[in-house]
């Protein structure tokens, strides 16, 4: 695997791989790689001839300082994963390759309502520094394809709605969500949960199984009540459940509305806050 810290030097490399006619799949990250990133890489390197992977701890993301300065940095064991996953380049840049003090890097793009639900009303701002890293970094890596993971199923509509937008010639492909044994959804927070916790966790994923059962039988503000009286357990809490359209991500209250039906789920863990979804229509 080869590390390129410079703009200029990833342009250079890019270009040569170009020229031989290989196609450049592309894996944004914050780093603290796990299990969940690593599904992504397997399925680049399946998809795409070379595969680069970028760890950038974006500070336009994090709408709490103090979360920013926290997030877990594990710089060895991550080179060391993707080395494992034979990535062929890791892409670390400073803020200042990503963000240089003389280039205008806003993204003028309209996103309607996207911003202001579920995630983006609990997480403001953290969206438009989204947007603004992956539109910064597809130019700078010029991908064919990008990889990301339904996870984050705000994130990747949100990002595959600017694509559009913009007409970027990069194809969004969307990976499943890896899970740990018992049902929950990888993520590098996890690590934080306390054992009682963390035992307990699987509660999301069995939730959001039985609102796939129940979608069809019952209305939805019932479901979204069952929901959340299920996940309301010792030491749980859920922010928000949401029974939405997976194109527009607004509200969808019957199984008619919409061809492309997600539930989405934030809930706080002790101290820790865990988002999932499940797609429950998709025609
Ligand atoms: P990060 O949280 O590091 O996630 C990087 C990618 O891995 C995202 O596309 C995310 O959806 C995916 N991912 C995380 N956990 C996953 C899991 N359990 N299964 C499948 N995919 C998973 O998301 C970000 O970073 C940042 O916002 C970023 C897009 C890099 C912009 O800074």
């Amino acid at each position: 695997m080869e590390l390129i810290e410079t703009n200029l030097a990833l342009n250079q490399r890019i270009e040569a791989l170009r020229a031989a006619g290989k196609t450049i799949g592309f894996v944004p990250t914050l780093g603290a790689l796990h299990d969940g990133h690593a599904s992504l890489i397997r399925k680049s390197k399946r998809k795409s001839d070379i595969t680069v992977c970028s760890i950038f701890v974006n500070p336009t993301q994090f709408n709490d300082p103090s979360d920013l300065k926290k997030y877990p940095r594990t710089y060895e064991a991550d080179s060391k994963l993707l080395t494992s996953l034979e990535t062929d380049i890791l892409y670390m840049p400073s803020v200042k390759e990503v963000y240089p003090s003389d280039l205008d890097t806003a993204v003028h793009v309209d996103f309607g309502n996207l911003f202001t639900v579920m995630e983006g009303a609990h997480r403001p701002g953290h969206f438009d520094g989204v947007v603004q890293v992956v539109k910064r970094l597809l130019d700078i890596v010029k991908p064919d394809q990008l990889y990301m993971g339904q996870k984050d199923f705000q994130q990747f509509t949100i990002i595959q709605h600017m694509i559009n937008e913009l007409k970027m010639p990069v194809e969004l492909v969307v990976c499943k969500i890896k899970r740990e044994d018992h049902g929950l959804a990888m993520s590098s927070r996890n690590e934080r949960l306390v054992p009682s916790i963390r035992e307990r966790a699987s509660i999301i994923r069995k939730t959001m199984i039985a609102v796939k059962r129940k979608i069809k039988k019952k209305p939805f503000s019932e479901i979204k009540e069952y929901a959340t009286h299920r996940m309301t357990i010792p030491d749980f809490k859920p922010e928000y459940f949401s029974i939405v359209d997976g194109n527009n991500l607004q509200r969808v209250t019957s199984y008619e509305d919409s061809d492309y039906i997600v539930a989405c789920t934030a809930v706080w863990a002790g101290e820790i806050r865990l988002i999932d979804n499940i797609i429950l229509k998709h025609e």
